[in-house]
């Protein structure tokens, strides 16, 4: 799969979706796990009900509440990021995952603000399907990505995306000599028939390279260096009147630390400001987000904290307390 979306719309177009279906997506997520469900359900009559999502730093039981009244009501399949992309907030997957058992809802997880940095184990949460592409905590190339199938759901799919890679031994007929060309041979029962053409191989060679150091390290240990991160940088942006969102429980705590600025700052403007001074970070939907990975040296924060300070002085860009 060459991103997150792809895996998801692959997904979203191959469910034998029944009209009145009903998919629960959540207020708040990125787009891309949302946009393929809106698709399908035009496609095939199904709904797409928008939920809100609990406040990133409180607790979730109100919330899971009103999640099981929804699925107690039928929803074909529920979709939601490990990882919220604006927040950091880790959702509980074990808990949505036996909720989802419980009244027979598929789970469908966006797997890219989380794969990578932070554990996550889809045989053991009982995941259904999980896309991701491999630019974010992957620290892989554009264009490599991967789509994760339970192999119970298979066989209900659609085979509606398949191509010529698709076919059980397709490439007979280019390696094995004449009279091997044929357009009847099975489509494969794996999840693998969503491969139907050539995949980018260079970029999916830069994912393996990038896994391959991502394992060694250990998803626990890059997990605990980046918490160290966070917990050195979240008093200083205390410190610079920030007001940080992060969750007091690491079970919903991820690779994102990100914060609200003081009413009044222009977050764009800061982010470009930081950029000139050489720091990286993002302001999705008005947060300010920075995203540390295994090469990220603590010390840093301090440097950091000091061109946050200094940007947040300068140019009206926003007030420091006193
Ligand atoms: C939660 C989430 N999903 C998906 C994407 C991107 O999707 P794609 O990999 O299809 O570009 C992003 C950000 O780029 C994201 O934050």
């Amino acid at each position: 799969m060459p991103n997150t979306t792809s895996g998801v719309a692959a997904v979203a177009l191959a469910i034998d979706w029944q009209a009145g279906d009903q998919i629960l997506c959540f207020d708040g997520e990125f787009p891309a796990n949302v946009t393929p469900w809106q698709q399908a359900a035009r496609r095939w009559g199904a709904h797409v009900q928008m939920a809100p999502l609990p406040d990133p730093r409180g607790p979730c039981e109100d919330w899971l509440g009103d999640v099981a009244a929804r699925l107690a009501r039928g929803v074909r399949v529920l979709a939601i990021s490990a990882v919220q992309f604006q927040s950091g907030w880790r959702a509980p997957l074990a808990e949505l995952s036996a909720l989802c058992q419980r009244y027979g809802t598929q789970l469908a997880v966006d797997g890219v603000q989380a794969v990578g940095c932070v554990p996550l184990d889809v045989t053991a949460l009982g995941i259904d399907y999980l896309a991701c592409g491999s630019h974010k905590w992957l620290m892989g190339p554009e264009g490599a990505g991967f789509l994760y199938i339970r192999r119970e759901r298979l066989a209900a799919l659609h085979q509606t995306q398949a191509g010529w890679l698709s076919h059980e031994d397709p490439v007979a007929f280019l390696l094995r000599g004449g009279g091997l060309l044929r357009y009847d041979r099975p489509i494969r029962q794996r999840a693998d028939w969503l491969e139907g053409g050539n995949v980018a191989a260079a970029a999916c060679a830069g994912l393996g390279a990038s896994v391959g150091i991502l394992l060694e390290l250990g998803i626990d240990a890059i997990f605990a260096h980046v918490q160290a991160w966070h917990d050195r940088l979240e008093p200083q942006l205390r410190d610079l009147g920030l007001e940080v969102l992060r969750h007091p429980e690491a079970r919903h705590r991820s690779g994102i630390l990100a914060a609200l600025p003081s009413p009044g700052v222009d977050v764009a403007r800061v982010q470009q400001a930081l950029a000139d001074l050489g720091v990286a970070m993002s302001s999705p939907d008005g947060r300010l987000r920075f995203s540390a990975h295994w090469p990220s040296p603590l010390d840093e924060t301090e440097l950091l904290a000091r061109h946050l300070a200094a940007v947040l002085r300068s140019d009206g860009l926003g007030t420091l307390p006193s």
